[in-house]
This record gives structure tokens, C-alpha cells and sequence, in this order.
């Protein structure tokens, strides 16, 4: 049963470290389009569109953490281009900066989840971790609209 557990385990994350390979652009795509969805959620929330919940709260955050942790990798050399990507030549020229930025996102949104105990906590802390958002994407997305 143990071997069996740990042979799934590693053919999944097996699969996931090679999907992030052959296809960066597509990876990071998914974790960003993760944190718009979870965004939309925190959002909903914020407005009463849905009642607040602890547990959603704490996993919009984690959400956030662990597209910050995952995306540094998913910025090779070889992809600035292709695959629909919406990413600025300004990342690679300044790696160290965007990859700084990916560091501090994840840092506040663990530190964030963590802080977040009631409505009021949730509505400072998601104000504080968004403005990591827009942040970067002024500097290194291509405006959408
Ligand atoms: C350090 C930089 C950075 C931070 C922080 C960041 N993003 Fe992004 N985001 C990007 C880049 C770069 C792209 C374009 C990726 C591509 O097209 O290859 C992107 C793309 C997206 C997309 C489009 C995904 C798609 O389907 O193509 C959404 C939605 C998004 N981000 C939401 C968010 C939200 C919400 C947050 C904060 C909670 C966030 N991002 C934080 C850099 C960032």
C-alpha cells in the first residue's frame, strides 16, 4: 500500500514537473488563471455576493502562495514568446526584480492566510496581497483590455 502510495506520488509530481517543462507557458498561465479565480471568490465575499467562510479565505491565500512559489521556474529563457503568452520582454530583462516580486507575493499571501481569523481580518489582509497583483502585472503583463 505504502509503495503504492509513493509510486502515485511520484508519478504525479513526475508529470507536473514535466508538463512545467515542455510547456512553461501553459503552467503559468494555469497558476495565474488559479489566482483569478480565487481573486473572483475573495471578491464575492468582500461584496456579500457570498458568504464569508474561513476555510475559502484561507485558500484564496494559499492559492496565492503557491502560484508564487511555483512561477519563478516557469520563466526559461525559451518562452518569452509563443503560446498566447501575455508576458512582457521587461521579465527577462529584469529577471531578478520579477523573480523578487514572485518571493515577496508568496511571503505576504502565506503571512496573510495565516493572519486572516474573521470577516474583518480577511477584508485588510486581501486589500494588503492584492496590490501585488496589478503591481506586477503594470510592469510585466501586457494590458489585456
Ligand atoms: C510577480 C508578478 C505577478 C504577480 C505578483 C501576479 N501576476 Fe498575474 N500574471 C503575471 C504574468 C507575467 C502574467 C502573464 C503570463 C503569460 O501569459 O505567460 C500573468 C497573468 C495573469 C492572468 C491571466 C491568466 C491567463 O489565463 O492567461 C490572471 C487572471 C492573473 N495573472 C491574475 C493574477 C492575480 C489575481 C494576482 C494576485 C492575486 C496575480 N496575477 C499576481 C505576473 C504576476
Amino acid at each position: 500500500m505504502i509503495r503504492t502510495a509513493l509510486v502515485v506520488a511520484m508519478l504525479a509530481f513526475g508529470a507536473t514537473a514535466l508538463v512545467a517543462q515542455s510547456d512553461p507557458i501553459a503552467a503559468r498561465k494555469a497558476l495565474m488563471k488559479a489566482n483569478g479565480d480565487q481573486s473572483k471568490v475573495a471578491t464575492d465575499m468582500l461584496e456579500a455576493k457570498q458568504p464569508f467562510n474561513l476555510d475559502a479565505a484561507k485558500k484564496v491565500f494559499a492559492t496565492f502562495a503557491e502560484a508564487g512559489e511555483k512561477a519563478p521556474v516557469l520563466f526559461p529563457d525559451n518562452s518569452k514568446t509563443g503560446g498566447d503568452t501575455a508576458a512582457l520582454p521587461t521579465i527577462w530583462e529584469d529577471k531578478a526584480d520579477f523573480t523578487a516580486r514572485l518571493a515577496k507575493f508568496a511571503s505576504e499571501a502565506k503571512a496573510a492566510g495565516a493572519a486572516t481569523k474573521d470577516f474583518d481580518s480577511f477584508k485588510v489582509q486581501i486589500t494588503e496581497v492584492r496590490k501585488n497583483c496589478g503591481g506586477c502585472h503594470q510592469t510585466y503583463r501586457k494590458k489585456t483590455s
